[in-house]
C-alpha cells in the first residue's frame, strides 16, 4: 500500500488553493504507528452497503413521522473480526431520512446505548434550536425525545450525528450517523438522477482505525487531540473497500465526508470529469465541471458521474488522493437522463448591505487548547445575540501559520467551521470570490491557515444554537461557542 501523506498545495479550477491537509497517512494507525503490521482484509466481494429508506409512519400528506432508535450492537468490517458500533435502527450508521420541503417532521428517538447520554442533531437544517439536538437536547439513557419542526428550506442532502458535549467524536466514530434528505419541487423536476439505490446513491466517507483489534477504541493522544481522530482504513457506508454496480449511464452520488477530522480530495482513478451539483445546502445555480473535489469533515457535494461511455465490466475507483476507497463497476443497464441540465436552480444572492452586524470568529490555539476568538465552549455562557430575521456577515479567520504548525510537527490545520440552524452564501475566501462550487448554499466552510472567509446569512430560526469546527475533537476540546436568535 502506497505511504500517504497529507501535505500539498493544490490548484482547484486553476486557483492556486493552499491546503494543508494536516493528517496521517491510512497505513499508519497514529496511535500504534510501530505496530502496524497487521494489514486489514476486505471481506471478499463487499457490495456497497445502502442504507434503508426511513419509513414514514403518518400517511397525512404533508406530515411525516419517524422512529430512530440509538442503540449498540456488532458488525463485520474486516474478514474474520467482530467490531462493536453504535448504530441508529441498525448496526452501523443509520437509515435515510427523507422529507419534502413544507412537511411537517415529527421524529421519536428513543436512546437504548445502555448508561450513556446522547442527542441527536440535524446538520444543515433550518429548525428553531429546542428540535436542532444539541448539546442541551440531552437524551437520558433509556429516554426518549421527540422533536417536531417544519421543513421550510429547498432540497438537499443534510445528516444527523449526535452531539453530546465532549463526547460528539466518540459517538460518532463508533457508528452514529445518517443523512436526511429534503426533496422539493426543483429537485423533482429536475432532469437527473433520482431512483434512490438505482441511479441516486448516497456515500458517506469515513476513516476509522480498524488495523489493529478490529475494534473502534477512542482513545486519544497526543496526535489525536491535535489533528483528530484519523484511521488507518477508509470506510464507505460502513464497507470497507466495497463494489458498486453501476447503470451504463449518468449516476447521482451524495457525497458525505462523515469523518471525525480527515479532508478528503476526492477523484476517480482514470481521474474523469464529473460535476457538482450540490453543496451543503442544495442545488447549485449550475453544475460544475471538476476532476476533484475537496471536502472537510461535516461537508456534502453531490456529483454526477456519467458511465455511458464505459462497457460492461469496466472497473473505476474512487480515490482520496491516490487511495482507493470504493470501485464502480459498470453493469449492463442503461438509464435515462440524457442530458445534465445547464441550470438547476435560482439562488438568490443575499446582498452585503443588508447586513445589519459583522461578526468575527477567529480558530485559534491546538491540542487541548482550541479555542474561537479565545474562548472554549461553555453552556452557561451565550457568546452571540442575534436579532431574529437579521442578516449578518460573518467573518472566519484561522490564524494557524504553517510556521508554529512547523514547530509542532510539520503541518498548520484547516479547521471545518460550521453553524447550527442556518445555511451561509460565502463572499469572500481570502478577498476573492469564492470558487463555482462554493457560491451555493453551505453549513460547513474548510478554512486553511491563514485564510479568511466572509460569508453572509439570513437566521430565520430563533433558539439557541452552536458554532463550532467540524473536526469533532476540537468541538469536544471546546472549539465551540454559542448564539442565541431572538
Ligand atoms: Cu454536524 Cu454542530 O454539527
Ligand atoms: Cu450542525
Ligand atoms: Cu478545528
Amino acid at each position: 500500500m502506497k505511504k500517504y501523506i497529507f501535505n500539498k498545495s493544490l490548484k482547484v479550477s486553476g486557483v492556486a488553493f493552499f491546503l494543508i491537509l494536516a493528517g496521517c497517512s491510512y497505513n499508519q494507525t497514529p496511535d500504534q504507528s510501530n505496530n502496524s503490521n497487521s494489514l486489514p482484509v476486505a471481506k471478499e466481494n463487499t457490495t456497497l452497503p445502502i442504507p434503508p429508506l426511513l419509513e414514514d409512519k403518518n400517511p397525512a400528506d404533508d406530515v411525516a413521522e419517524f422512529y430512530l432508535k440509538a442503540q449498540k450492537s456488532t458488525k463485520t468490517f474486516l474478514s474474520g473480526v467482530e467490531t462493536e458500533t453504535y448504530g441508529y435502527n441498525g448496526d452501523y450508521l443509520g437509515p435515510v431520512i427523507k422529507v419534502n420541503k413544507g412537511d411537517q417532521v415529527k421524529v421519536h428517538i428513543e436512546n437504548g446505548l445502555g448508561n450513556e447520554e446522547t442527542t441527536v442533531h440535524w446538520h444543515g437544517l433550518e429548525v428553531p434550536g429546542d428540535a436542532d439536538g444539541g448539546p442541551h437536547n440531552v437524551i437520558k439513557p433509556n429516554g426518549t425525545f421527540s422533536p417536531s419542526f417544519t421543513i421550510t428550506q429547498p432540497a438537499a442532502t443534510l445528516w444527523y450525528h449526535p452531539h453530546l458535549l465532549h463526547k460528539t467524536g466518540e459517538q460518532v466514530y463508533k457508528g452514529l450517523a445518517g443523512l436526511f434528505y429534503i426533496e422539493d419541487e426543483v429537485s423533482k423536476k429536475l432532469n437527473i438522477p433520482t431512483t434512490y439505490g438505482e441511479d441516486d446513491f448516497p456515500i458517506v466517507i469515513q476513516d476509522r482505525n480498524l488495523r489493529q483489534n478490529g475494534q473502534l477504541t477512542y482513545n486519544l493522544n497526543m496526535m489525536s487531540l491535535m489533528h483528530g481522530m484519523q484511521g488507518d482504513t477508509p470506510l464507505v457506508n460502513g464497507a470497507f473497500d466495497p463494489y458498486l454496480e453501476v447503470p451504463k449511464g449518468k449516476v447521482r452520488l451524495r457525497l458525505l465526508n462523515g469523518s471525525n477530522a480527515r479532508i478528503f480530495q476526492l477523484k476517480f482513478s482514470n481521474n474523469d470529469d464529473f460535476w457538482q451539483i450540490a453543496s451543503d445546502g442544495g442545488f447549485l445555480e449550475k453544475p460544475v465541471k471538476m476532476n476533484q473535489v475537496i471536502l472537510g469533515p461535516a461537508e456534502r457535494a453531490e456529483v454526477i458521474v456519467d458511465f455511458s461511455s464505459y462497457k460492461q465490466g469496466d472497473k473505476v475507483q474512487l480515490f482520496d488522493q491516490d487511495i482507493g476507497l470504493m470501485n464502480f463497476v459498470v453493469g449492463n443497464k442503461s438509464k435515462g437522463v440524457a442530458e445534465i441540465p445547464d441550470k438547476l436552480t435560482d439562488i438568490e444572492n443575499i446582498n452585503p448591505s443588508k447586513a445589519t452586524v459583522t461578526r468575527t470568529f477567529t480558530f485559534q490555539g491546538m491540542g487541548k487548547a482550541v479555542n474561537i476568538n479565545g474562548k472554549q465552549m461553555d453552556m452557561d455562557r451565550i457568546d452571540e445575540e442575534v436579532q431574529r430575521g437579521a442578516t449578518e456577515i460573518w467573518e472566519i479567520t484561522n490564524t494557524d501559520s504553517g510556521m508554529m504548525g512547523g514547530m509542532m510537527g510539520g503541518m498548520g490545520m484547516a479547521h471545518p467551521f460550521h453553524a447550527h440552524g442556518v445555511q451561509f452564501q460565502i463572499l469572500e475566501r481570502n478577498g476573492k470570490k469564492p470558487q463555482e462550487n462554493e457560491q451555493g448554499w453551505k453549513d460547513t466552510i474548510l478554512v486553511a491557515p491563514g485564510e479568511k472567509v466572509k460569508t453572509i446569512a439570513t437566521f430565520k430560526k430563533d433558539g439557541l444554537f452552536m458554532y463550532h469546527c467540524h473536526i469533532l475533537e476540537h468541538e469536544d476540546a471546546g472549539m465551540m461557542g454559542q448564539f442565541r436568535v431572538n
